[in-house]
């Protein structure tokens, strides 16, 4: 286990990534107008997105996606890593953030670029993450679920609370720059979602190379890749042993780890926290 993390505007980050320096970074950052993002609560589908991105924007080359890590290819906007790989981005330029809309940088405002944000029931995502911090050795020791569920729902883990940064991104109102899919569309239909994505981005991609990328993104492709399943990470970092990154990735898992009394609980701080907004979830929460 290694130090606690680190606050920025209220929210917790783990300093292996995050420093005072790398945010400052991001928040200088020169958002270009063909720059793509993808933005996630950390669990709802990020790393299949820095998958996802590069295909759809070369159209469908697999270089990039056997060639370059995950972390460098599709960097987050908050990272440190991203001052060391960013004269490398080839334009146009995909990047990942689990920040809160209010936290992107100025220049994202002003400029064109376009965003893609992924949700996943809140249900599972805390069931992933649960698991994500038991093998993730640079993250606090999640304690029982029942107590992580808890954490969860106080936003006393990464980037806060997950109602917050829903309401954050639905409410953006930044009109045809966004595109809002969930995880569970992903995986209901991958070539549907690639479609999507492909023609949000503009580049209309034909019937073969959508099957394509969809091949190359699957679950079962993505955990066999070195430069996405994390196994160059060392292990005093992630270990493998205690659990993988390519874990399930499935939906409905929640079902093995919640008992009723826990699902009641975590139904109605949801609900009660999104009364009054103007969207509604995508997924039935009882
Ligand atoms: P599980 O722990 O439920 O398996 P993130 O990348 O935002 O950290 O999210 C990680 C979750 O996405 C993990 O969920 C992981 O298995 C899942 N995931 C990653 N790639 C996937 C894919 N191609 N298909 C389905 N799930 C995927």
């Amino acid at each position: 286990m290694m130090s606690g993390y680190i606050r920025y505007h209220g929210l917790l980050l783990p300093p292996v990534a995050h420093t005072m320096k790398s945010l400052e970074f991001a928040q200088n950052f020169a958002v270009q107008d063909s720059d793509v993002f993808a933005v996630t609560y950390p669990k709802s589908g990020t790393i299949w997105m820095q998958e996802i991105l590069p295909l759809v924007l070369n159209g469908g080359d697999l270089t990039p996606i056997h060639t370059i890590p995950n972390w460098d290819r599709v960097p987050w906007l908050e990272e440190s890593r991203l001052a060391s790989v960013v004269d490398q981005l080839v334009s146009p330029r995909a990047l990942v953030s689990h920040f809160p809309y209010n936290l992107m940088p100025p220049s994202f405002s002003t400029s064109k670029a376009k965003v893609i944000y992924v949700m996943r029931n809140p249900k599972d995502l805390v069931v992933s993450s649960y698991y994500f911090h038991q093998m993730a050795e640079f993250l606090e020791d999640p304690g029982t679920f029942d107590e992580f569920v808890d954490k969860f729902l106080e936003g006393r883990v990464l980037f806060g609370k997950w109602t917050d940064h829903m309401k954050s991104w639905m409410n953006a109102e930044l009109g045809d720059r966004i595109m809002y899919i969930t995880y569970e569309d992903m995986l209901q239909d991958l070539p549907a979602a690639v479609r999507r994505i492909s023609n949000f981005l503009g580049r209309n991609h034909s019937e073969e190379v959508i099957q394509k990328i969809a091949e190359h993104c699957s679950f079962k492709a993505m955990k066999t890749n070195t430069m996405s399943n994390f196994s160059l990470v060392p292990k005093i970092y992630m270990d493998n042993d205690k659990s993988h990154f390519f874990r399930k990735g499935i939906a409905g898992d929640w079902k093995n780890h919640f008992n009723s009394e826990q699902l009641a609980r975590f139904t109605s701080v949801i609900q009660k926290e999104l009364e009054g907004e103007s969207f509604s979830l995508p997924w039935n929460m009882d």
